[in-house]
């Protein structure tokens, strides 16, 4: 999760040290560094807080004057010590350290254990050592490239070899990665906290480039070894924007990573023709699903509303009968639950305490049991039986955004993987749907291109003390999401509802001025909630539409429409939640609230 590296006439260690705690914020489970003694690269690495590491060196600090050091947020393998970067081949001559998922690492590792090479982790990042070993015949720099074409995914990759001590080579795609440029030596780092006491002179590496760097000169140049010329960016962030890489707010952060976190949930477990979800970590046979009759969703917060989608998902995609439960209400209402349940528990931290204890109560009961989860080796990963990671990254705000959209990609792949397995869904529709998937990361990225008229509406309304959200089928499961954002952070009461229930009720409320947000992507209850619109409308609501690309109607019915890109209807959720997500950031920033940490909330709850 944090990357430091150093090329320079001083001590490195201190420097790596320094520079990891620098990234501590991020979160981390593991940390290790490698470092170049004029004869050999000695690594040393430990599971648990930096000062794990510093206490396990404390009497003989790595010597040298080159070197590389890395803070592990587990993906692919348990927090361990073996797990931990920075990973090297069977000689220690080469050392890598790694940001990112290598999506055809079993495939490689499979070829290199054929040819003899023994793995000593579970991780994907040990095969980058292990072909560098494979392919080098005297030039790091071409054995660097010829490493960096045969492997695919998102990655900062940081390498050092032994017969080469003079220089580091570093790549990057879809991960971050800038070079910090000093007089007479180079720091390397995954983000400008780490760099900022040292150097202000940068160059952020963009996708596709590799850097040589030595004490004296940076290299820039793409794969296949052309030139690249790099402007020097300047920093002039203070070190608490620096941990924000430039936004005001962790929250907008994790906004903007949305089409990262989404890509990499659906990272190798999309077949490459369209034409199946793969989940290698399940491995479920049509038997084993055949043996579920019913599946119940149990969750808190915002991982609830996934669980919601998710209902919808099960229920449309694979015909299973599901229940949603608040995870508190759960183990109170002697739930019906036998062998013959799946119960499947969302938990972004994994550590909830009344998500875990729901758990424990379904594996009681006899149920089989499924965890969707953000933090690998969570409490919560490690009782369920089986589990799906959302790699969406480390979250820090306390409302969650980017956990959210990868557990609704998640309900989703797990919802096509079991109906492809029942046989309830056409070839052809599995396919329509995967290709769908494969588009969101670029259709949330132009959905947050322009925000201006988000920033305004919430700016207009945000001093209202109502605010209304109003939506049927899968836009009310986002609905509740988005009212929830709302009451979390600006703390504007803020509420739900099925659009059809209004007239129970609710409607007593809508007076004149009164904010309405109307949801209205589904094809299948369009026109029904077209009405709703008009029954708020007609009590004088100012009414924000939400409407998908190609929607001309809307927009003559209520007075602001915000479109989504045009999308499959199961899809919508995903996109949509997005402008609901930046109306709750903005609504908050103009009332003057604490957006990463609102009152009275915490990240992770651990109490019942
Ligand atoms: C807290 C957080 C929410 C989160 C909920 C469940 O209330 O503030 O953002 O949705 O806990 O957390 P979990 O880690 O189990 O998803």
């Amino acid at each position: 999760c944090g990357i430091v590296g150093y090329i320079g006439p001083k001590q490195a260690a201190p420097f790596l040290f320094e520079g990891l705690s620098k990234l501590e914020y991020r979160g981390y489970d593991s940390a290790g560094i490698a470092v170049f003694d004029g004869n050999r690269i000695n690594v040393e690495k430990s599971v648990g807080r930096l000062n794990a590491l510093e206490k396990k060196v404390e009497k003989a600090l790595p010597v040298g004057q080159v070197g590389i050091g890395h803070t592990r947020w587990a993906t692919h393998g348990r927090p361990s010590d073996v797990n931990s970067h920075p990973h090297t081949d069977c000689s220690g001559r080469f050392v890598v350290v790694h940001n990112g998922i290598i999506e055809n690492y079993l495939h490689i590792k499979e070829k290199l254990v054929a040819k003899g090479h023994v793995f000593t982790s579970e991780t994907d990042t040990e095969v980058v050592a292990h072909l560098l070993e494979e392919y080098y015949q005297g030039n790091f720099e071409e054995t660097v490239k010829k490493v960096l074409s045969e492997i695919e995914g998102s990655y900062a990759l940081v390498f050092l070899c032994e017969q080469e001590p003079d220089k580091i080579i570093c790549s990057k795609q879809d991960n971050p990665l800038v070079i910090g440029l000093g007089e007479g030596e180079n720091y390397i780092a995954s983000d400008i906290p780490a760099i900022i006491n040292h150097t202000r002179k940068t160059y952020i590496l963009s996708d596709g480039e590799m850097a040589i760097v030595t004490k004296d000169s940076v290299w820039v140049m793409n794969r296949q070894g052309v030139p690249v010329s790099k402007k020097v960016f300047e920093v002039h962030w203070d070190a608490e924007a620096a941990e924000k890489g430039g936004y005001e707010h962790f929250m907008i952060k994790e906004i903007y990573e949305q089409p990262k976190a989404i890509r990499e949930t659906m990272t190798g477990r999309l077949a490459k023709d369209d034409s199946a979800v793969l989940f290698e970590e399940l491995k479920w046979t049509p038997e084993d699903v055949a043996a579920i009759r019913k599946i119940v969703i149990v969750a808190c917060g915002t991982a609830y509303h996934a669980g919601i989608v998710g209902k919808y998902f099960f229920e449309q995609l694979a015909r299973m009968p599901v229940e949603v439960d608040i995870a508190s209400e759960f183990r109170y209402r002697s739930p019906l639950i036998d062998d013959s349940t799946l119960a499947i528990v969302i938990s972004q931290s994994g550590e909830t305490s009344d998500t875990l204890a729901a758990l424990k109560e379904a594996k009681r009961l006899g149920a089989r049991t499924l965890a969707v989860t953000n933090v690998v080796s969570s409490s919560i990963a490690r009782e369920a039986d089986q589990v799906i990671y959302t790699w969406a990254g480390p979250e820090i705000a306390v409302a969650s955004t980017k956990a959210y959209t990868t557990q609704l990609i998640s309900m989703c792949l797990l919802a096509v993987y079991i109906a492809s397995l029942r046989g309830t869904m056409p070839a052809e529709r599995v396919k329509e749907l995967i290709r769908g998937l494969k588009e969101l990361p670029s259709q949330a990225h132009e959905l947050l291109e322009d925000v201006e008229p988000i920033k305004t509406f919430a700016q207009k309304y945000g001093f209202n003390e109502d605010v209304f959200f109003i939506g049927r089928s899968l836009d009310y499961a986002v609905a509740l999401e988005g009212a929830l954002k709302l009451k979390e952070i600006s703390y504007i009461h803020a509420e739900a509802y099925a659009a059809g229930e209004l007239k129970h009720g609710t409607l007593a409320l809508i007076i004149e001025g009164v904010p309405v947000i109307a949801l209205a992507t589904q094809r299948d209850v369009y026109e029904k909630t077209l009405s709703n619109i008009k029954e708020v409308k007609a009590r004088d609501a100012v009414v924000i539409g939400l409407a998908m690309k190609g929607d001309e109607q809307l927009q003559k019915y209520v007075d602001h429409t915000i479109y989504i890109p045009a999308t499959d209807k199961y899809l919508t959720p995903i996109l949509t939640v997005i402008p609901l997500q930046l109306l709750a950031y903005y609504a908050a920033v103009t009332r003057g609230c604490d957006v990463d940490k609102p009152r009275n909330l915490a990240k992770s709850v651990t109490v019942e």
